[in-house]
């Protein structure tokens, strides 16, 4: 079977899934997403990450095709979430005398998830492992995006195995390399990966590419998405950009609403916002678009915009949800608007003051709250709100 090479003796042994709707159960993968895997042979075998379990029959095969009856010397575990480390246990079942490398946190980790682990090396930053013509070595990167999460450094061909760090949703469709594949279907897969899960650590990340450079690294091998061997600073400028909490001039406007009224008000923001020369708006009704797509232009855009009519004498529940998960991810250094309707108790506008409390980002007018249908006053206030908006996004 044809196999895919990161460099003479270093094979790609990944997977694609186009069948899961959401990952970690909650983030939609329409366009699927990768798992991969690699495998060094040298005069020691090592294997960096693994796959989801259900891959393992195939996975398997892969690497029998490839080393055939040798053993597997070590297991290199980056990182333990499921989607890599499902495999661990079928692993150790097939080559018991395998050694798993991880550092102090990963361990506990098997133990919990899977079995407590017999033949184990623990490496920490620096620390290194000779496999004959292959060094590696290790720099631990916690809460990118788990605690134990870490890297190895591949010092013959320098190659970064960074784990989830640099990886993205979206199959490889055919291409494995950044050089194969015409990246435009990447750009937004790349972000929504990292905003979805990675973006609640974002000052872990910024430590972690400190960390990492100096070592000359000419190749990025993530556990999703493409191999980064040509333009690497494709990923790397991206990852310094959102990692900062660095946005452009724009806005995103968040509804919740159940007969039109709070919409209405949005569409008087959204407009007069074009008016005032704000081109980058983007209006979203939160009972359609996954949470997912608008937090990910939370991190493009300087401005976010929410309203909420009242339901039962509280948030408009997806605006809530929403909210929720903006709190913890709680991404830095937002202009803030807010706005909904009273209905017949409440609850909506309240609420949302109570997230603008916790989150801290800069309210730029109002709350406005209107009650019923829109009328002349509040739709002048709405026109306020989109100045205020607007004024401060021009000065940027
Ligand atoms: Fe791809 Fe954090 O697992």
């Amino acid at each position: 079977m044809h196999q895919v090479k990161l460099a003479e003796n270093i094979y790609y042994l990944g997977f694609n899934d186009r069948r899961t709707h959401l990952f970690e159960n909650i983030w939609p993968i329409p366009h699927g997403i990768s798992y991969n895997s690699y495998l060094i042979v040298d005069e020691k075998i090592a294997l960096v990450d693994t796959v989801g379990q259900h891959f393992i029959d195939d996975y398997f095969q892969k690497i029998e095709n490839i080393i055939g009856n040798r053993k597997i010397d070590y297991l290199i575990i980056n990182h333990m979430e499921p989607d890599h480390s499902g495999a661990i246990k079928p692993i150790i079942a097939r080559y018991p005398e395998i050694t798993l490398v991880g550092n102090k946190k990963t361990f506990g980790f098997v133990e919990s998830f899977y079995l407590k682990p017999e033949n184990t090396f623990e490496v920490y930053d620096n620390a290194a492992l000779d496999l004959g013509k292959n060094k590696l070595q290790f720099q631990m990167i916690p809460m990118v995006h788990w605690p134990e999460t870490m890297v190895t450094f591949e010092e013959t061909n320098k190659i970064l195995f960074s784990g989830d760090a640099f990886g993205s949703y979206g199959t490889l469709d055919g291409g494995i390399f950044d050089d194969e594949i015409n990246l435009n279907f990447y750009e937004v897969e790349v972000m929504r990966y990292f905003t979805n899960i990675v973006g609640k650590y974002c000052p872990h990340t910024r430590r972690a590419m400190k960390k990492l450079e100096p070592l000359d690294i000419k190749m990025i091998a993530a556990t999703h998405g493409p191999v980064w061997r040509s333009d690497l600073n494709w990923v790397l400028s991206r990852y310094e950009k959102w990692s900062s909490y660095t946005t452009d001039s724009g806005v995103v406007i968040v509804y919740g609403s159940m007969y039109g009224n709070t919409q209405k008000m949005a569409e008087v923001i959204a407009r007069q916002l074009a008016e005032r020369g704000i081109k980058n708006i983007r209006v979203y009704d939160s009972s359609k678009t996954h949470l997912s797509y608008i937090i990910n232009d939370i991190f493009k855009y300087k401005g976010f915009i929410v309203g909420s009519c009242a339901y039962n004498n509280a948030l408009f529940p997806n605006i809530e949800i929403l909210l929720s998960t903006i709190e913890h991810i709680a991404p830095k250094g937002h202009l803030l608007g807010i706005f909904g309707n009273y209905s017949w108790n409440g609850g909506g506008v309240k609420n949302l003051m109570k997230f603008a409390e916790k989150i801290k980002w800069d309210l730029v007018y109002g709350p406005i709250e209107e009650k019923g249908a829109l009328k002349v006053d509040k739709y002048e206030e709405c026109i306020k709100l989109a100045d205020a908006m607007a004024v401060k996004l021009l000065e940027m």
